[in-house]
């Protein structure tokens, strides 16, 4: 009897993979993309073929399991299910007002023979273990992730490993960080795939701390490629929820990359419910540079937006007081009087204050005045409640309460004196990475904000993550991070984490993540390699905006803290500039302090007029680890938006008219959002561009502005000698604005120094 059912479901077998043995093909919109997926003895492959040519060639898919057999062999095909989709969605905040999301899908039911399963009544029954795999085929790239059904003989299982390949047709060129659990704060490496073993020690060299390395040839996503024929390959993940970020393992001698999840503190690589699906594993595919770039496949791949209301969502130009502490100019801590702070029994008040302490009420109003005259719309800062006395590197659980002031910070007066001036403030939260000590706090924290309008949070994960022994990119982390969102959209408030997990395009499903950092961001100072902010839009960008915090016009650290002696950033004045055009986020920073602004202020007012919102973006050229020039129009309901004291203060309705407002309807400063009324907006446009050490001359072809009109441009360039890199030429200050009429038939020759860059603004008369 038994080997009669042996050979039943032999033949059974035998039968799905003779009718379904040939690879099931599915092609992009334009038809130049090809997905095949086979089942080869049982086990799944997928490759793609672009314009007929390979570009990922057959490469394995499946997990080996805990306690189950593995979903790595022995599948039949059950179904095949094709559909298309077509539709065009708008972002609440964005590069551009519309984006297309249009994609042919294929759908494989997979089914692994059946065996006995104990169900809830305790009878047994036979039940097949199900896996789906849906392809999701664009123009500029592929999708695809693994579901389990509920019904199904898999329902809680443990990931040992996932096995998901990419297998490269060669020896491409990269720009890649390690692979960890821990830090995304690296500087890039550009090499060949068989470099990358050799240059592994190197590239770890001066990343963040704490760091967990796993592989010599492990890198993390988004990993950039180029082929030896000019072909773009982007290899990243999308909408990552309830299961761990992936690195990326490079078998050097195949050019083969193997998923590498972040295991959590037990070494599993996640634990899944049925029924549930995991991330996206995606593949973009772009013949020019300047497409990927344009390319919204992560964001597609994620799901509409969640929340009903967004009117509360709003992108921001902020100051902060922030790069005091960064560039060692004074500190977050209040004393030097508690070599141990125990919250609730340290008592602050009597303490001395060491006098270096930058969150104190004096400090904050000057930038909030600063801010305030130069028509920012708010001000983080750090170091204002207690316990950084000890914060760092100690893995303490009850590190900070996020509630408490230190006694030289006046939360109430401050919060009003920023508002009466049109200035939201901030609020900061380090968790110190102690997330159960965060998540206990939670709730009073953003109550305390909702009590005080402070309508956007910047969070921080430093150090070693507690629970003791998770990475920060594991699942109950990944699980941590989104928590923190949803619940700060329950409170209308918008989230920037740092140190949190690199973004992979949630921020469509919930716009309040409005920035993150995941990344190597200006507080590196002069341990930036040239180049950097030419990379991360190919890479860290991909799934969201970064707040890099741009803006430093005094680029010698040794001016705020006279032992930083040699710590010299490697960019001029021009190249920050262009960074508020090439570099996208809707949470813009102007990061460095008043006073070194106050000796540029024709050179700050580029950054002061340039918008953080976007209806449309061109990318003019670009090339990944060398030069970007992008063009911009600004979307004029944000403006309108800011100017509408959006959200209402709670002590009532001030001007939040910003200077990007003021002029894209071409007003005086201080104009007010009474003004805006009865005044029509021009047509306007800003371009950027950045260089890495090599300076170069671009011609920008003015002819995206609309024919027939004539515009102001305002022209501001690195002057002939200046050069942003440290030695007998450093000149970073440099620079030369000039103003012109120009038209949609204008080309401006533009040149950049050495880490140098320049910005347009661009307004109709
Ligand atoms: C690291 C963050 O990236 C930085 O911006 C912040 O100031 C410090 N942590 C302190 O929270
Ligand atoms: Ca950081």
């Amino acid at each position: 009897m038994k080997k009669i059912a042996v050979f039943v479901l032999c033949m059974i077998t035998c039968f799905l993979s003779k009718t379904f043995a040939e690879p099931i093909s599915l092609q992009s919109p334009d038809k130049q993309l090809q997905l095949k997926f086979e089942l080869r003895n049982g086990v799944p492959y997928y490759s793609l073929d672009r314009a007929g040519k390979p570009v990922v060639l057959p490469s394995k898919m499946g997990f080996t399991l805990e306690w189950r057999d593995d979903l790595a062999h022995a599948f039949v095909l059950k179904d095949k299910a094709f559909s298309s989709f077509d539709e065009t969605w708008e972002p609440v905040w964005g590069e551009e007002a519309q984006i297309r999301n249009h994609y042919n899908e294929l759908l494989v039911t997979l089914e692994q023979p059946a065996g006995s399963v104990e169900s809830a009544d305790g009878s047994t029954k036979k039940k097949a273990t199900v896996m789906l795999i849906r392809f999701r085929l664009y123009d500029d790239g592929l999708g695809f992730r693994y579901e389990f059904p509920m019904e199904n003989a898999l329902v809680y299982f443990w990931i040992k490993e996932e096995l998901t390949e990419f297998a490269m047709t060669g020896d491409h060129t990269a720009w890649w960080i390690p692979g960890d659990y821990d830090t995304q704060e690296y500087n890039f490496t550009e090499s060949k795939l068989s470099e990358i073993r050799g240059l592994y020690e190197d590239a770890h060299k001066g990343c963040g701390w704490p760091w967990k390395n796993f592989s010599p040839t492990g890198v993390q996503t988004a990993l950039q490629m180029k082929t030896a024929d000019g072909l773009y390959i982007n290899i990243h993940e999308a909408a990552v929820l309830d299961y761990p970020t992936t690195n990326l393992d490079l078998d050097d001698k195949n050019f083969v990359f193997r998923t590498w999840l972040c295991p959590d503190a037990t070494g599993y690589k996640g634990r899944l419910q049925a029924p549930c699906h995991t991330p996206w594993r995606s593949v973009m595919v772009c013949t020019k540079a300047t497409e990927v770039l344009a390319s919204r496949l992560i964001l597609n791949l994620n799901d509409p937006c969640v929340l009903d209301d967004v009117s509360w969502i709003h992108p921001v130009k902020y100051m902060g007081v922030w790069w005091e502490m960064i560039s060692d100019k004074s500190c977050w801590s209040y004393t030097n009087d508690f070599p141990s702070v125990k919250l609730g029994e340290t008592d602050y008040t009597k303490a001395t204050p060491h006098g270096r302490h930058a969150a104190n009420n004096e400090n904050v109003r000057r930038y909030i005045d600063f801010a305030a005259a130069n028509g920012f719309d708010a001000l983080l800062i750090e170091g204002w409640n207690i316990g950084w006395e000890d914060w760092y590197g100690k893995e303490k659980d009850y590190v900070f309460d996020f509630l408490t002031p230190y006694p030289d910070f006046d939360l109430p007066a401050l919060n009003k004196y920023a508002h009466e001036k049109g200035i939201r403030l901030i609020m900061h939260h380090e968790s110190s990475s102690s997330t159960i000590n965060y998540e206990h706090w939670l709730e009073k924290a953003y109550t305390l904000m909702n009590k005080y309008g402070y309508d956007a949070v910047k969070s921080g994960y430093v150090g070693k993550i507690l629970p003791y022994g998770e990475g920060h990119y594991s699942q109950p982390l990944i699980n941590h991070y989104h928590y923190c969102i949803t619940e700060a959209a329950k409170h209308h408030i918008m989230v920037n984490a740092h140190e949190a997990v690199r973004p992979t395009g949630l921020c469509r499903t919930w716009p309040n993540m409005i920035g993150n950092e995941s990344a190597m961001g200006t507080e590196f100072r002069g341990r930036i390699k040239p180049g950097h902010t030419t990379i991360l839009p190919f890479t860290r960008l991909q799934g969201g905006p970064m707040d890099y915090t741009p803006g430093i016009f005094e680029t010698d650290m040794s001016k705020n803290a006279e032992w930083n002696k040699g710590d010299l950033m490697r960019h001029t004045i021009c190249n920050q500039l262009g960074l508020y055009v090439t570099f996208y986020s809707p949470l813009q920073m102007a990061s460095d302090f008043p006073e070194h602004y106050e000796p540029f202020m024709d050179a700050f007012q580029f950054i002061k007029d340039v918008a953080v919102d976007w209806d449309k973006s061109l990318y003019l050229e670009a090339e990944p680890g060398a030069y970007i020039v992008t063009a911009r129009h600004p979307k004029i309901s944000t403006l309108n938006k800011a100017a509408e004291g959006v959200a209402t203060l709670p002590d009532g309705k001030k001007d939040m008219l910003s200077n990007a407002a003021r002029f894209v309807y071409a007003l005086p400063e201080n104009a007010t959002a009474a003004d805006l009324k009865n005044a029509t907006p021009h047509d306007v446009w800003y371009v950027g561009g950045v260089t890495d050490e090599n300076a170069r001359e671009v011609s920008v072809k003015l002819d995206f502005l609309k024919p027939g009109v004539t515009y102001d441009a305002v022209i501001y360039t690195d002057a002939k000698d200046a050069d942003g890199i440290p030695g007998d030429s450093y000149n970073p200050q440099a620079y030369t604005i000039t103003k012109q009429k120009v038209t949609s038939k204008s080309v401006l020759k533009v040149k950049m120094a050495r880490c140098g860059g320049f910005a347009i603004s661009l307004r109709s008369r």
